[in-house]
């Protein structure tokens, strides 16, 4: 295989609670540069997988490797190297959010990226990154969730990792928080950072990520880039005013149609979208907008997993 090297791959992975198996026979590979989304129902076992990334939660079975680092056995040798945020992640209530970073801060690596030295800006800068500046000094106990959010990626910013590890990283932000931490997550992974996260909004993965996993009931059921996801369907969607006449022009190609949209079948939309505009212009038919349409991630999800294993 060539390409970029994996930095994160698990073979076989699976962790089971009791008789419950919640990551089940899981070969992962995140290679670096990827933004990889991790999605999944709840209780799909994202959470568990992303603990045993750390070595926070022991495999029942199977292999880690992250970095190029056998996890847990070397985990300590990797964890200077990643920042993570796993689900609600911890704070001293009572101490501000610049307190907090500190004490993770003086417990985290020595040397290039650590030691006393530099904490003062390191602490600085990543408050600055995820819009906590100014307003950090108050005890953690009256943040908002979207501010401990905030928090915990800032601890996962502390010594620039090489690579990224965040449980749901905007569980609690409102729209533009979502937004921030997507455009700060795609500015770090521009300077060269790996970004692994989990989620189960389709629309963040989407809007943010190069590959997507998909795990459903602990199995991963599909794995691909992005692009592969959402292919071409082969139909064509047609923005135009003159529906009626295109309509009459195409006929029964036509398969959907509303005010001023329309979509044209595979069979007739087979020259692609530069032949039915051609076609349809050589005819009078006034264009707004004219694209292959594509798969939806959602289509995709819905078709590949089951409901939420924690629905009853
Ligand atoms: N410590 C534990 N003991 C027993 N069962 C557990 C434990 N942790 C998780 N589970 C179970 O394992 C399954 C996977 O849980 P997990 O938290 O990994 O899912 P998730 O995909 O992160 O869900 P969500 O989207 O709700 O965060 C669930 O059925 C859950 O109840
Ligand atoms: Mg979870």
């Amino acid at each position: 295989m060539t390409g970029p090297p994996l930095v994160i791959e698990t073979r076989r992975l699976t962790k089971k609670y009791g008789p419950h198996t919640a990551v089940d026979d899981v070969d992962l590979h995140v290679a670096e540069g990827d933004r990889y989304g991790f999605l999944g129902p709840n209780g799909s076992g994202k959470t568990t997988l992303v603990r045993m990334l750390l070595g926070l939660v022991f495999a029942t079975r199977g292999e880690i490797e992250v970095l190029g680092h056998p996890v847990p056995r070397q985990v300590g040798r990797v964890l200077p190297d990643i920042g993570a945020l796993v689900e609600g992640p911890a704070a001293y209530p009572h101490l501000s959010g610049r307190a907090n970073l500190r004490i993770q801060d003086a417990s985290g690596p020595g040397g290039r990226h650590g030691g006393r030295q530099g904490r003062r800006e390191r602490v600085d800068d990543a408050l600055e990154r995820v819009g906590l500046a100014g307003i950090d000094k108050r005890p953690v106990r009256t943040y908002s969730l979207g501010m401990r959010q905030r928090l915990g990626l800032a601890g996962a910013l502390l010594h620039q990792p090489r690579l990224l590890v965040l449980d749901e990283p905007t569980n609690g932000l409102d729209p533009h928080g979502i937004r921030e931490v997507r455009d700060l997550l795609i500015e770090l992974n521009d300077a060269g950072t790996t970004v692994f996260l989990s989620s189960h909004l389709l629309s963040e993965v989407e809007a943010l990520c190069t590959d997507v996993g998909l795990v459903d009931r602990g199995r991963l059921v599909l794995e691909e880039p992005l692009d592969a996801v959402r292919h071409d369907t082969g139909r064509v969607v047609v923005h135009t005013p003159d529906v009626e006449r295109a309509v009459a022009l195409l006929g029964s190609a036509v398969v959907a149609r509303s005010a001023d949209r329309l979509v044209v079948g595979a069979d007739a939309a087979r020259g692609g979208p530069s032949a039915l505009a051609r076609q349809l212009v050589a005819h009078d038919v006034r264009l707004n907008a004219l694209t292959a349409e594509r798969r939806s991630l959602e289509d995709v999800v819905v078709e590949m997993t089951g409901p939420g294993t924690d629905r009853t």
